[in-house]
């Protein structure tokens, strides 16, 4: 009963969002400076994806994994979060070549085609970049650009010119919610500035970039920690005020919100080359790691109260690795990217020394444990989560091939 009750709020906040850890070797974590991440600790990381994975496949049909309750995988069709899947299976297609993974890559894709033109869902688009994007970018077949290029058309009906950003919450047009903007969707922009390359079309990317202008400007503090949403005003763009969801309370920095940043302003500098991005994205990173503790890994929330020991969120610690390994590959000056990425690196030997689920007891499903969902409605805590495991695929496949890209260029 509790696992459906605990099922139930999160479909809830699925829909408002759309959007202590175990130590299998050791206890208590490692610290900081005894963490390294060395060729063979990523490798071990990697197999362990690999594995995982593998078994995940054997359970998931034609559903999706989302979060594990009690180390069991929470299977559904696809939520904000199916694309994830589907992206770790191409991911594992680049970095392998091996047609089993293609295989199951195109299948979990194909099962996402529904949602191409549903413009009430504010997720096609991070339904469809690591899915119908990537999988096109892989293999060149044109049937899986089309879905992609058809959903980020459906997605530009939920832009509002007059405010300059796109509507997250409710459905198309929805006046009550016409003003929420959670920093988490700055995920979807790629997907835009994608389609933009495809075709030509300028409106996409400039859409894109006025969304990631209006959240840097309402999202982002002074001091680079973050509100999780905010409202903005419809007809101007302006900030109305921010507030929190997911985490501790309205002033507090929600750590997966923070990552939600750090990956998405350096994607919206790479694909935009404006320097303000670049300048939120590291200063974004530079608060996260000061105020990491001692094991790298973030609590579910920044500012909970000191000397307890609070769960963790894994995802945001994988998300901000990618998100700063990225940073590193676009820095000119050397000494700022060996920053960043040795900084991703003490991160990515600790989710790997001390958050894998591999030799915990009961062999709980999903790579990492240590995730946090939603912490207030009791969901997925110091657990697994698919978006957590995907950017820790990514993060390791960016470390060990500083060349690799998500989509397959260099
Ligand atoms: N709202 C998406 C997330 O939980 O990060």
């Amino acid at each position: 009963m509790k696992r459906l009750t605990t099922l139930l709020l999160l479909t809830l906040a699925a829909a408002l969002f759309s959007c202590g850890a175990p130590t299998p070797e050791s206890s208590p974590p490692k610290p900081a400076d005894e963490l390294q991440l060395t060729k063979k600790l990523a490798l071990r990381g990697l197999a362990w994806v690999d594995t995982s994975l593998r078994r995940t496949l054997e359970i998931t049909g034609e559903k999706f994994p989302i979060s594990t309750e009690d180390g069991v995988w929470e299977l559904g069709h696809d939520g904000w979060t199916g694309g994830y899947y589907a992206g770790m299976l191409w991911m594992m297609y680049q970095h392998t070549g091996k047609k089993f993974w293609r295989e199951k890559a195109e299948k979990y894709t194909w099962l996402l085609e529904r949602h191409k033109d549903d413009a009430d869902n504010s997720d096609i688009c991070i339904l469809s970049w690591p899915s119908f994007d990537l999988g096109y970018t892989l293999t060149g077949d044109e049937a899986l650009r089309q879905v992609g290029l058809t959903a980020a058309r459906t997605m530009m009906r939920r832009y509002i010119p007059s405010g300059g950003y796109f509507q997250n919450w409710g459905r198309l047009g929805d006046r009550e919610q016409l003003g929420f903007v959670i920093i988490d969707c700055l995920i979807n922009l790629d997907h835009m500035f994608w389609a933009a390359e495809q075709t030509g079309d300028s409106s996409f990317a400039q859409a894109a970039s006025s969304h990631a202008h209006r959240s840097r400007a309402a999202h982002v503090r002074d001091d680079f920690s973050s509100y999780q949403v905010v409202e903005l005003n419809p007809q101007t763009g302006e900030m109305i005020r921010g507030f929190g969801k997911q985490g501790l309370g309205d002033e507090t920095t929600w750590s997966r919100g923070q990552a939600w940043g750090i990956y998405g302003f350096t994607r919206a500098y790479r694909n935009t080359g404006d320097p303000a991005f670049l300048e939120t994205a590291k200063k974004m990173s530079d608060w996260f790691l000061e105020h990491l503790p001692g094991d790298q890994v973030p609590y579910w929330d920044f500012d909970l109260p000191p000397g307890e020991d609070h769960p963790r969120d894994s995802s945001a610690g994988s998300m901000a690795a990618a998100g700063m390994l990225e940073l590193a590959g676009l820095l000119d000056d050397p000494a700022e990217a060996k920053h960043y990425r040795e900084a991703a690196g003490k991160i990515l030997a600790s989710l790997t020394v001390n958050y894998l689920t591999r030799g915990l007891p009961g062999a709980p499903q999903g790579v990492l444990t240590g995730g946090t969902y939603f912490f207030a409605v009791g969901g997925s805590i110091d657990q697994a989560n698919i978006w957590g495991d995907f950017y820790y695929l990514e993060a390791l496949l960016r470390w060990l091939e500083p060349g690799f890209w998500l989509e397959g260029r260099s």
